[in-house]
């Protein structure tokens, strides 16, 4: 009998309020072509005070649940991958179960950084397979403005608010498939991008509280390089795994953290620009939502179509980087 698994639907949910780089540039001393023209980000999303990650997951999730045509009843598994919980504990995923009243799953966060979606799909593509459940959310949510400094602008410009789910169940004849994964970690590079606040390391404290220690740092420099040598390697790994050409690929999602990251990638793996989908323009870098707005997007203005062969391929702090390929 056929055991694969599929995306039954897909959402997303991006919060009202835009910041543009000119917004920025009275914040902080930059301007909008140095942001453009070095990351390829023209605005993004900021959540209203009040407004959490989880419920930036819930409307992504009740999205996904709609376009999947299964009940939030029947889902048994929620997974959301995050850096940026409501609460250390419990877990983002349980404030989403209660919101979407799916009683009987479990419901678990994971951090993966900007490649959490594609974990999360992977863990979820696994429990399906192996029969821990039959209708799986996952989702990518962030809101990633509590986490920035708003003084630094060699950070503050790059990131932004989001969240994007997936519903996943085994594929029936004729439906498309996860064909794919791969998943990786190198934690020798720890050091190059993090938030060395407020966990058990460095805990906000009193004295401390206004350093700006839980907020995102990075070696800008340094995590480009990686990034485009992880993920070119991941993106091949499942494109082997395949058996895809570059001619056969509809479409490729990268992670959205840098344009001039995405067009080293498609360069690479020798897909032309027009195959490769790029929104970062409008969001920046949402981390672990990034590829789950994207697919969503895509999906739902027709880029792909029942029968494509598409690529994801994510990279972000630990260093992570995952990739998979799918039959739409
Ligand atoms: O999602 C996880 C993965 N993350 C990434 O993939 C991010 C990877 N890294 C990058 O995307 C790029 O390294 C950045 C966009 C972060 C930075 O671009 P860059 O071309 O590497 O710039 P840089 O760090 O070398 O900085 C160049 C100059 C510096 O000035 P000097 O030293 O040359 O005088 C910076 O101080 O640009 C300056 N600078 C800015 N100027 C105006 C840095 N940030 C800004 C800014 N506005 N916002």
């Amino acid at each position: 009998m056929r055991n694969a698994v599929t995306i039954a639907g897909t959402g997303s949910y991006l919060p009202e309020k835009v910041m543009t780089n000119d917004d920025l540039s009275k914040i902080v001393d930059t301007n909008d072509e140095w942001i453009f023209s070095r990351t390829g980000i023209r605005e993004r999303r900021i959540a209203a005070e009040g407004e959490f990650t989880s419920h930036l997951a819930t409307k992504a999730a009740e999205k996904a649940i709609e376009d999947s045509g299964i009940a939030a009843e029947d889902i048994d598994l929620i997974i959301v991958a995050t850096i940026t919980p409501d609460t250390l504990t419990p877990a983002t995923a349980c404030y989403v179960q209660e919101n979407i009243g799916a009683k009987k799953a479990v419901a678990f966060d994971i951090s993966a950084a900007c490649s959490g979606f594609l974990y999360a799909m992977k863990i979820a593509k696994r429990m399906i397979e192996g029969g821990a459940s039959t209708n799986a959310l996952i989702i990518g949510a962030e809101k990633l403005s509590a986490f920035v400094n708003w003084t630094d602008r060699t950070t503050c410009v790059l990131f932004g608010d989001g969240a994007g789910a997936a519903v996943l169940r085994k594929s029936e004849e004729g439906e498309g498939e996860i064909i794919a994964t791969d998943i990786g970690t190198d934690g020798a590079q720890t050091h190059l991008l993090n938030i060395p606040g407020g966990g058990s390391a460095c805990p906000t404290t009193v004295k401390n509280a206004g350093e700006g220690l839980a907020a995102l740092a990075m070696s800008g420099q340094e995590v480009f390089k990686h990034a485009v040598r992880r993920m070119k390697t991941s993106a091949n790994t499942v494109i082997e795994r395949a058996g895809l050409q570059p001619e056969d690929i509809a479409l490729v999602i990268p992670h959205q953290a840098n344009v001039r990251i995405i067009d080293a990638i498609a360069d690479r793996l020798a897909v032309p620009n027009d195959r490769v989908f790029v929104n970062l323009h409008k969001y920046g870098n949402t981390s672990a939502a990034a590829i789950a707005i994207a697919l969503d997007e895509a999906n739902h203005t027709g880029k792909i179509k029942r029968g494509d062969k598409i690529v994801m391929v994510a990279f972000g702090a630990g260093m992570t980087w995952a990739a998979a390929a799918i039959e739409w």
